[in-house]
């Protein structure tokens, strides 16, 4: 038979929570027995307590920054079928070891709808959060509006550089909504602030030849392109959107259902 828990004692209990060891304080009465009839050496048993708590922090601390990282999804690599996607195995296997995050290397993905942009930008920066990243995804409209509310209080340094606090900062559909002076100077702020200092990763379904569209002033387009550009791994998606092959296929089944 083995012995029932007891409760610890209450200056322990008063002293672990003090020190915020929740992991630690819930699994000390059972393990204080377990030591006890398995006769652990002392060590061992504080070496379990110890990892127990490291173990419920890292958790929280994922958690955490998962949270904060605001993907509008989640989406993984593995879920990408690599046989419907444009974008080479190598090419995937260097973005998914995540060493272009700690070098600095930004990721520019151009292609058009449906190719899987969105999905790889989402999915590095869920496996970022999970190796231990402050990751932080916006779309470019969000990011401007962000940055363009900053204006109002003059605050718009400091947003940026809490933004660079983050290792890798997503901006997503670049160039959806064409941006006004105001708007494209706030961008070209952004992207110069994190040149060589943190990897940014942007998806746009418009080539890099064709920014002028969305950037009014031909000169901030080639600026910010010259600093995004420079140390990137540049992944041009093609072929049939991934969106509209699915409803084919289940257009498909259902005629044939008839
Ligand atoms: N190769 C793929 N394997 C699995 N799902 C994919 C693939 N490519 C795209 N998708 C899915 O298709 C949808 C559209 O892809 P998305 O990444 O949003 O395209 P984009 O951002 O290029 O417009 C998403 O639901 C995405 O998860
Ligand atoms: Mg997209």
């Amino acid at each position: 038979m083995t012995a029932a828990a007891v409760p610890l004692a209450p200056d322990i209990a008063a002293g672990l929570r003090r020190l915020k060891l929740a992991a630690m304080r819930q699994l000390a009465p059972e393990l204080l027995i377990t030591a006890k009839t398995q006769r652990w050496a002392p060590e061992e048993l504080l070496r379990t307590l110890i990892d127990a708590e490291i173990t419920a922090r890292e958790a929280s601390n994922a958690r955490t920054r998962m949270k904060t990282a605001a993907f509008p999804v989640i989406k993984t690599l593995d879920e990408l079928d690599r046989s419907a996607c444009s974008i080479p195995g190598p090419t995937l296997d260097y973005l998914a070891s995540l060493e272009w995050i700690t070098a600095r290397e930004n990721l520019c993905l151009v292609g058009p709808a449906g190719t899987g942009k969105s999905h790889v930008l989402v999915s590095v920066g869920v496996a970022a959060v999970h190796a231990g990243h402050k990751v932080r995804y916006f779309t470019a409209a969000d990011l401007t509006e962000t940055l363009y509310r900053g204006m109002a209080d003059n605050s718009v340094g400091r947003i940026i550089e809490n933004l660079l606090r983050n290792d890798l900062i997503l901006v997503d559909e670049v160039g959806f909504a064409p941006l006004d002076d105001t708007g494209a100077q706030l961008l070209f702020r952004f992207v110069s602030a994190a040149y060589e200092r943190r990897a940014l990763g942007i998806a746009s379904h418009w080539p890099f030849e064709s920014w002028g569209r969305f950037l009014p002033e031909h000169t901030t387009a080639v600026s910010l392109l010259d600093r995004l550009l420079h140390h990137a791994n540049v992944v041009v998606t093609a072929g049939d959107s991934y969106r509209m092959r699915q409803a084919r296929a289940r257009g498909g089944t259902a005629l044939k259902d008839k």
